[in-house]
């Protein structure tokens, strides 16, 4: 039987060659503290597409300058941003790969001079910041900051938008009561929690109508948290509303230890999937061909996202291909070398 994690997957009429997904990586190389694409994002991401992955998610983008976890986080908040991405989703898409890019707001972790937002006047640990509780203006500029930001994401081309909704990160923060303990309707109960990452997918849904995945943290590993069992009611809203993929990740929303081992997180992907009767991706300590092929024949994710395994081998999908005692297309000019 050909192996699956070798099958074609189409999201919303956008079909990706295999179900290999390039996690999302911050990799602090907007040296210019402006946001702009360089050139080691320009051979950073090529390389994964010259190595077969399916989808490329290019790192957490943010949407305002204050939305960056760092100085050197990539940005999307003005149209000057669109050319460098458009020259990087064209190189990607020249190998064959889709091009996905993670719209992000790092909320109470941002690490950077000035004024930092998050749902609550509460810092992440007793490093960081205090940061302002946000107003309802504010919450209304961060909505109508995903929204441009997905416009012109939709201007530089790319196949498929993911939503930041994990590790912590500022709708993460406004989810979970562990962070969110305002008292308007945008805390308290669980449908107040998830107000602001409604309004940011129906707001981007008002200029993007391709294939939109959430990346969320399914369990805060916090006896007063969220656990996966939550996250079934999350992923239900936003399956209504038209959000086609789960990206399931876990945790960092407190600083709470987290028991990590290999397939940690795809128990979570898979109780989401089968709760709210949504495709899932799994992430987390996937490294081998015969692992990503087990997660995906037994249903329990419909893509396998990878990070640091494609850091050290940007070539895994031939890696994993050998392992599955099976051969893929390879580049042509690779063609000698490939088997
Ligand atoms: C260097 C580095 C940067 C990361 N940056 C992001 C990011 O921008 N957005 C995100 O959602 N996750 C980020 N992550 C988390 C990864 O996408 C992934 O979920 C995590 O590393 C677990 O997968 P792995 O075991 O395959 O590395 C980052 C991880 C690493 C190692």
């Amino acid at each position: 039987m050909p192996a699956k994690l070798f099958s074609p997957f189409t999201i919303k009429g956008v079909t990706l060659k295999n179900r290999i997904v390039m996690s999302p990586m911050c990799v602090y190389s907007s040296h210019n503290e402006d946001g702009h694409v360089q050139n080691w994002h320009r051979t950073h991401y090529t390389s994964r597409a010259v190595g077969q992955v399916g989808l490329i998610i290019v790192e957490a983008t943010a949407v305002t300058p204050q939305g960056r976890i760092s100085p050197q986080d990539l940005g999307i908040w003005s149209d000057d941003h669109v050319d460098g991405f458009q020259e990087l989703v064209a190189l990607g898409k020249e190998h064959g790969a889709k091009m996905g890019i993670q719209l992000a707001h790092a909320g109470r972790k941002a690490v950077l001079e000035g004024e930092i937002l998050a749902p609550s006047a509460l810092p992440f640990n007793e490093k960081m910041k205090t940061p302002k509780e946000m107003t309802k203006t504010d919450i209304a500029d961060t909505v109508e900051a995903f929204k441009t930001g997905a416009e012109r994401a939709a201007k530089a081309g790319f196949d498929v938008i993911e939503i930041h909704g994990a590790h912590g990160y500022l709708i993460n923060e406004f989810l979970s009561p562990l962070s969110n303990k305002r008292s308007d309707e945008y805390g308290g109960s669980t449908d107040n929690r998830y107000r602001l990452l409604r309004e940011v997918i129906d707001a981007v849904k008002t200029v993007w109508n391709g294939p939109l995945i959430v990346r969320v943290s399914a369990h805060d590993y916090h006896e007063e948290g969220l656990t996966a069992e939550d996250y079934i009611t999350f992923a239900e809203w936003m399956k209504e509303q038209g959000v086609d993929l789960i990206d399931v990740s876990s945790g960092a929303v407190v600083p709470a230890p987290i028991h990590v081992y290999p397939g940690y997180q795809v128990p979570y992907s898979e109780t989401i999937k089968k709760g709210a009767d949504i495709s899932t991706g799994a992430v987390g300590l996937i490294t081998s061909g015969i692992q990503a092929e087990e997660i995906l024949q037994n249903d329990r994710a419909d893509l396998v996202f990878l990070a640091r395994e494609l850091l050290r081998d940007p070539y895994w999908p031939r890696t994993a291909a050998k392992e599955l005692g099976i051969s893929i297309e390879a580049p042509k000019q690779y063609e000698r070398g490939w088997v």
